[in-house]
């Protein structure tokens, strides 16, 4: 089964609009001239959408967010909601991020939560997940991933609205990568649990991607496992030059 590679670069708390303008075009004028394999989509923080979306104009690349709050509206100050992502061209909303579940307290029924919100303002979904390096060194990776998984997925989840990314927390932003064996042991898990609880033939198209100090020397071989269909890139995906280079190794 093929799975259409997807190489997403998730920009977190960067960017200013100047620079973000020029970085926005020269993905939209590579992905114009290379024609990649793969589909590219970035997701800029929310000051910076509407800029990157006008920058983007007239290419295939996606733009996605970083969060949305589970309300459509109301009395929530600060908070996102995902039908104002949708309002402003975003295709995509990456949701619970370890830094989110972390630095915020998100819990897995919270990310479940605003999951089904986004979809229901016709969003894709990408659910993050991923073990602590205590986590793994007690073994547990694949039980904390599972767990993740099942009590994040959100209801009515298809191949073709949501996404799962495997970030382990201990290769975020550390320059550490999982080697692609270790990865690929934790996605071969995953797509498991996505055929038990949803069934085989959405397991099968679902797609899984890799985060974590994901760059243009190490994104071939993971990208290469059977079941690692892309990258949610964070640091590389602030430089066109690496980032284009990442999303050229998809085949
Ligand atoms: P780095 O690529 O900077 O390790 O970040 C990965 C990530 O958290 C993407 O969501």
């Amino acid at each position: 089964m093929s799975r259409k590679v997807l190489i997403a670069g998730n920009w977190k708390m960067n960017g200013l609009i100047k620079g973000s303008q020029a970085l926005a075009k020269e993905i939209a004028l590579a992905t114009k001239s290379l024609k990649p394999q793969a589909e590219v989509l970035v997701c800029p923080p929310f000051t910076l959408l509407t800029t990157v979306k006008k920058a983007l104009r007239g290419s295939r690349v996606m733009l996605g967010a970083q969060d949305c709050h589970m309300e459509e509206k109301g009395a929530h100050t600060g908070d996102v909601s995902p039908y104002m992502l949708k309002d402003a061209g975003c295709d995509y909303v990456i949701l619970g991020h370890s830094e989110r579940r972390t630095d915020h307290k998100e819990s897995s029924a919270l990310v479940k939560a605003k999951a089904e919100s986004a979809l229901k303002a016709g969003l894709k979904v990408i659910i993050c997940v991923g073990e602590t390096l205590d986590e793994r060194n007690k073994g547990k990776a694949l039980s904390v991933t599972e767990k993740q998984v099942k009590d994040s997925l959100p209801d009515g989840a298809t191949a073709s609205n949501t996404v799962i990314a495997y970030e382990p927390v201990w290769a975020i932003g550390t320059g550490k990568t999982a080697t692609p064996q270790d990865a690929q042991e934790v996605h071969a898990h995953i797509r498991k649990v996505l055929a038990q609880k949803l069934s085989k033939s959405v397991a099968t198209r679902m797609r899984i991607l890799y985060g974590g100090s994901m760059k243009p020397q190490n994104a071939s071989e993971l990208l290469n496992e059977e079941d690692i269909d892309g990258g949610l890139i964070g640091g590389a995906s602030l430089k066109a030059e690496d980032f284009m280079t990442i999303v050229s190794k998809a085949k």
